[in-house]
């Protein structure tokens, strides 16, 4: 499989703080890859670098073979890079389909939200889309309802659908089962997962829940204070002695003292 993201001896300073370092991974495309580490380890640091919310103060990344350090988050989501926040970014009032239609908007002009928005977005295309995009989320008998109104987890597909529908090739998701309970979990990764296989979309996930990541990763990244001290298969990564006694907290949580 090509190589579809490179980040070279990446890192980010915040004053004294160093919240990312000497993270190097390279990305075959159309693989799955869970991203795991204890709160402030610097997981969404790291996603932020990729999609230019943040510029990295050292190190290199590309994509499809392309500089993109440092570029404009606008330039690298026409580039083909998307996302989803760690709290879902849609309209409350609008439906289902008034959402998916703007972002399928945005997605097709390149352009910001405020362009979007004060223009009128119902291109055949735009519309099309965001049909398709509904369909294959699984919430077309949500989609006259205002978004404000959903079910926390249709809530989720509904943002990670927007994040979708422009067609990305690489798509990375900050903690998507936030906020759902355990029991919705595993159906919602399961809808999410395979329509991104569907549309063979190279995924990075941050998540917390371990049976989540060993159920849907092929490969699991661990990051501890900034850097990634594992990265293998989930049965490595999840293996590994340094990750369980700094992350996973495995053998703590035998001495019944964990929260992760
Ligand atoms: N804009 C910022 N300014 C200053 N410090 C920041 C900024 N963003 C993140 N940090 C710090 O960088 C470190 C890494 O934060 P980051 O948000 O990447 O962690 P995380 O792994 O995503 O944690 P969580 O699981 O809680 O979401 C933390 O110490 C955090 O306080
Ligand atoms: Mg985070």
């Amino acid at each position: 499989m090509s190589e579809i993201l490179a980040v070279r001896d990446l890192e980010k300073t915040f004053g004294s703080l160093v919240a990312a370092r000497d993270i190097t991974v390279s990305i075959p495309a159309e693989q799955t890859v869970g991203v795991i580490g204890a709160n402030g380890a610097g997981k969404t640091t790291f996603i932020n670098m990729i999609t230019g919310h943040l510029v990295p103060s050292k190190g290199t990344i590309l994509f499809e073979n392309k500089d993109i350090t440092g570029l404009p988050s606008r330039e690298i989501t026409r580039l083909g890079i998307s996302r989803s926040f760690q709290v879902a970014q849609i309209f409350p009032t609008l439906t289902v389909r008034e959402n998916m239609v703007v972002a399928a908007a945005i997605a097709r002009r390149g352009g910001g939200m405020l362009g979007a928005v004060t223009t009128p977005v119902h291109s055949p295309a735009a519309l099309a889309e965001a049909e398709a995009t509904v369909e294959l989320f699984q919430i077309s008998r949500y989609a006259d309802t205002p978004a404000g109104l959903l079910p926390q987890g249709v809530r989720k597909l509904l943002d990670i659908g927007m994040a979708v529908v422009g067609w990305p090739r690489l798509l990375l998701l900050d903690e998507p089962t936030s906020g759902i309970s355990i029991e919705e979990k595993f159906d919602l990764m399961q809808v999410v997962m395979s329509a991104l296989k569907t549309r063979r979309i190279t995924v990075l996930f941050v998540e917390h829940d371990m049976e989540i990541v060993g159920r849907f990763a092929d490969r699991v990244l661990a990051f501890y204070e900034g850097t990634v001290i594992a990265d293998g298969t989930p049965e490595q990564t999840l293996g590994d002695a340094k990750v369980q006694e700094l992350i996973t907290g495995v053998k703590a949580r035998s001495a019944g003292t964990s929260h992760v």
